[in-house]
């Protein structure tokens, strides 16, 4: 049992900052919590084991739910295209270069420490369709304690040749994938069924996939309604689909086991019913949807209609690792949103982009990104003295390092109860 006193902030439910100013938190030895208390409860007499923070902030760890580990390289580069070009022109060339294990060791290692550094416990990852790479990333991700889904990537089709695996060779790494995290993983790194997106995977692997997900429960993530030139491009390529979405439930890929979409930028009508009923997950892309000039995405009507909405940096069409700038532009762009509707979209609060953040893109590992009891202990431990030189407030202090901070305050990350020290590469 560990106790852990600072000045403790999250958000059990999306609308409110929950704090309790120099609380304590007791975490069992599993890395469960037991409880957040303002005194510790009598009858145990537990000072001597207290970890204590100080005046410093203790606020649930964050969670990208969705980013290419490798569009590491391109982070900050090649942001004058839409989708479609964008794709071809720098994202594919780069990808390819993954089909050297060396190559892929490398950057991948650089994008796993960048992870750890920005406070980023858990993440959804895009891999390349390369296995052995993909296995290397898996394992880094093992090695440094931290917590990720695994996509190795499905496209056959609109791609370079040089970029592109069969169904079966893309079948054949799947299993090879979960037999090894089966084995040697710590459950904290699962494979995650990934289909690129609907232009890159003909119905032959859409259904091996949706077969696949059927068999062995695995989740499942891809892109969805990113961009217009995009979705009449599926509408061309799947003419039976009622909608892009549809495209993708008709081979048993949303929802039918735990789903995340990214981007949902024109996603309205049948497509957003038809993610209500199955469970699907948004996962909110905003630096990305800017930089690709792809759009705005409904986020206040995800939200009234019960969806579960997470946040994704979305690297390299998102330009930065960091899940505060995420949460930055997640409320400049939904106010961007409520301009251009004239009110009919109420903007996204603090809390409520704090709750994406944490708990939301949480939900989707099981009992993750909030303190509440049984909750995974997955926390950061900020230091905003430099921010904090005047009577600020707690609630304010969380609020200007949401805007102002960065890496370099978070003092200590842990994933399920242990503390992760730096990756050793
Ligand atoms: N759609 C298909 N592939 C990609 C990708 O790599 N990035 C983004 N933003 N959208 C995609
Ligand atoms: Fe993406």
């Amino acid at each position: 049992m560990k106790i852990y006193r600072a000045n403790i902030i999250h958000t059990p439910t999306p609308g409110r900052l929950e704090i309790i100013e120099h609380g304590y938190i007791v975490v069992k030895s599993n890395g469960l919590i037991e409880g957040v208390y303002k005194d510790l409860p009598s009858d145990l007499d537990w000072r001597r084991q207290v970890m204590d923070y100080g005046d410093k902030l203790l606020i649930p760890a964050f969670n990208d739910l969705h980013v290419h580990a490798p569009q590491y390289r391109n982070l900050g580069l090649a942001l004058d295209l839409e989708l479609l070009p964008w794709l071809n022109t720098y994202t594919f060339p780069e990808e390819t270069k993954y089909a050297d294990p060396e190559y892929a060791g490398r950057l991948y290692r650089r994008f796993v420490h960048e992870l750890w550094m920005q406070g980023t416990m858990r993440s959804a990852v895009f891999a390349t369709i390369h296995p052995e790479s993909t296995r290397i990333l898996a394992d880094l991700f093992i090695q440094a304690g931290m917590g990720a889904y695994v996509g190795l990537v499905g496209m056959n089709r609109n791609a370079p040749e040089t970029l592109r695996n069969t169904t079966d060779e893309l079948m054949d790494g799947m299993r090879m994938l979960k037999a090894h995290l089966d084995e040697h993983g710590n459950g904290l790194v699962r494979p995650i069924i990934t289909p690129r997106f609907v232009p890159s995977c003909s119905d032959k692997m859409l259904t091996a996939l949706g077969e696949y997900a059927q068999e062995t429960g695995l989740p499942v993530q891809s892109h969805l309604s990113e961009n217009r030139s995009e979705i009449d491009w599926v509408k061309e390529l799947e003419p039976e689909a009622t909608c892009y979405g549809d495209a993708y439930n008709k081979y048993g890929l949303f929802g039918q086991t735990p789903t995340l979409m990214a981007h949902c930028c024109y996603t309205d009508g049948e497509e957003m019913e038809l993610m209500k009923q199955n469970g699907v997950f948004v996962v909110h892309c905003p630096t990305s949807n800017s930089n690709l000039s792809s759009g705005m995405a409904p986020i206040r009507k995800f939200l009234n209609a019960g969806i579960h909405v997470a946040l994704g940096t979305d690297i390299s069409a998102g330009h930065h690792m960091s899940m505060l700038r995420v949460m930055q532009y997640a409320i400049q762009v939904s106010k961007l949103n409520y301009a251009q509707t004239h009110g009919e979209m109420p903007f996204l609060s603090l809390s409520e982009v704090f709750y994406l953040a944490t708990k939301g893109g949480g939900s989707f590992f099981g009992k993750v990104g909030s303190f509440e009891p049984g909750y995974e202990f997955d926390a950061l431990l900020i230091d905003d003295s430099y921010l904090n030189y005047d009577h600020y407030t707690l609630p304010q202090r969380l609020e200007r390092y949401l805007y102002l901070g960065d890496d370099r305050d978070i003092k200590r990350r842990f994933c399920r109860g242990v503390e992760l020290t730096e990756p050793a590469y």
